[in-house]
């Protein structure tokens, strides 16, 4: 299943090192080339021996070892890969990662590869917790590494809690997904939204919304993956702009909906993630506006709705919306779903514990046109970027098929 696909291991110093063996035995029978980078910390638990036998290509520990032929091998490595796995993933390797450092083979691949990362992390439970080790791991995720959920149960030290590396067979099945989905977007140009917009009430005040943009970074961040070619629209958030993502920044809602009317032709893929303000003020003051001891009326008027605009003219182009509510959400999301013309809407009730402003995870249900529903549990922001743009290929091949 793996034939002609290049996967690099990176093994670190915890005890789960020895699940790695079958990591690689697994990855091998699949037919992959699979490459094994240690660190120094890593040999004391499994022999290098081990994984050559096994990888049947030589295991690299040392940067500085005479090379067996001549090549910078964390340089060819890391072109050569098509996915990164590192497996066990301990605090100090993700820290190093999140950090910049490159001191030793492992990290110096990373850092030098353009391929996905997975970080399968495993490590006591009061490690994984720690907010420094949270902290790099979010790091990570927002700069486009992937990270695979630690299984929780009794730990080697006796203790028990989240930190335990999942089996190989779980992480073999998705190293697949991966692999299967790389490219599956090698041919479209997908246009996305994110973020909320801010309408000025005058120089030093704002009207908002919670939208941390964590929901449409992510899908553009997986659409990137898949090989799309993908533009972000993004109002204004505290994320890095993703890996490979053109990303243009917008304050307002009409600078954003300009913005999507100019270049929307050339995309045919458009997911509306965005919190957008559906009303700006009537007048904008030029200056701060003072306190006094009535009360103030600003008066709001309507900003365009830049997906039902964009429903009107897509042509055989694919919109998807999302939804976010607060009761009601399937009649209100497919509302939407059918006024503004779109092929699926994401319905988001954002009062579930997991969802919706600002988390990390989200519960979501894709609604199609049809009234086909797929009912997802909580999942990261990322693994549900991932089922949308899933579901985006089979409308996209479902539309094909009617076209024939
Ligand atoms: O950013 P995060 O913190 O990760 O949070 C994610 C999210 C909650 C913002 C996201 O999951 C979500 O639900 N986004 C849509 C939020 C919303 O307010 O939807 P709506 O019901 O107002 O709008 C419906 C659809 O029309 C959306 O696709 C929206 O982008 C679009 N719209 C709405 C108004 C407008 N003027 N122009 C639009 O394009």
């Amino acid at each position: 299943m793996l034939k002609g696909k290049t996967v690099v291991v990176g093994v670190c110093g915890g005890i789960a090192a020895y699940k790695s063996v079958e990591i690689v035995s697994r990855l091998k029978k699949l037919n992959a080339d699979v490459h094994v980078i240690m660190t120094e910390n890593a040999t004391k638990f499994v022999q290098p021996l081990t994984f050559r036998s096994l990888s049947h290509n030589p295991v690299l520990v040392d940067m500085f070892e005479e090379p067996k032929v001549w090549d910078i091998q964390h340089i060819s490595l890391a072109e050569k890969a098509e996915l990164i796995v590192v497996a066990p993933a301990t605090a100090n390797i993700i820290g190093k990662v999140a950090s910049g450092i490159a001191d030793d083979m492992l990290s110096t691949t990373i850092i030098a590869a353009d391929c996905p990362v997975l970080f399968v992390p495993a490590m006591n439970f009061r490690m994984y917790e720690n907010p420094v080790v949270q902290r790099n791991i979010n790091t990570l995720t927002d700069l486009g590494y992937i990270f695979m959920e630690p299984e929780s149960g009794q730990m080697a030290c006796g203790t028990s809690g989240k930190g335990r590396l999942p089996s190989p067979e779980a992480i073999v099945n998705y190293i697949n997904d991966l692999l299967a989905k790389s490219k599956d977007y090698s041919d479209m140009k997908v246009l996305i939204t994110a973020g909320p917009t801010r309408e000025a009430i005058d120089p030093v005040r704002f009207i908002t919304n919670p939208s941390s943009g964590k929901m449409g970074y992510a899908i553009a961040a997986a659409a990137c993956e898949r090989g799309a070619s993908v533009r972000l629209i993004s109002g204004p958030v505290n994320l890095e702009k993703p890996c490979g993502v053109e990303t243009v920044y917008v304050t307002r809602a009409m600078e954003m909906y300009n913005e999507v009317m100019k270049v929307y032709k050339n995309y045919d893929v458009l997911i509306m993630v965005a919190a957008v303000a559906d009303y700006r003020c009537a007048q904008i003051a030029d200056r701060k506006i003072k306190k006094s001891d009535d009360n103030l009326t600003i008066e709001l008027v309507r900003n365009p709705d830049i997906a039902a605009e964009l429903g009107k003219v897509k042509g055989d182009r694919i919109l998807v919306g999302f939804s976010a509510e607060t009761d009601n959400l399937l009649k209100n999301a497919s509302g939407k779903l059918i006024s503004k013309n779109m092929d699926m809407i994401v319905a988001n009730d954002v009062t579930m514990e997991g969802a919706g402003f600002g988390a990390d995870t989200n519960v979501v249900k894709l609604i199609k046109r049809g009234g086909n529903i797929v009912d997802l549990p909580v999942m990261s922001k990322k693994d549900v970027a991932h089922r949308i743009l899933d579901e985006i290929l089979n409308i996209k091949n479902q539309n094909e098929i009617d076209r024939t």
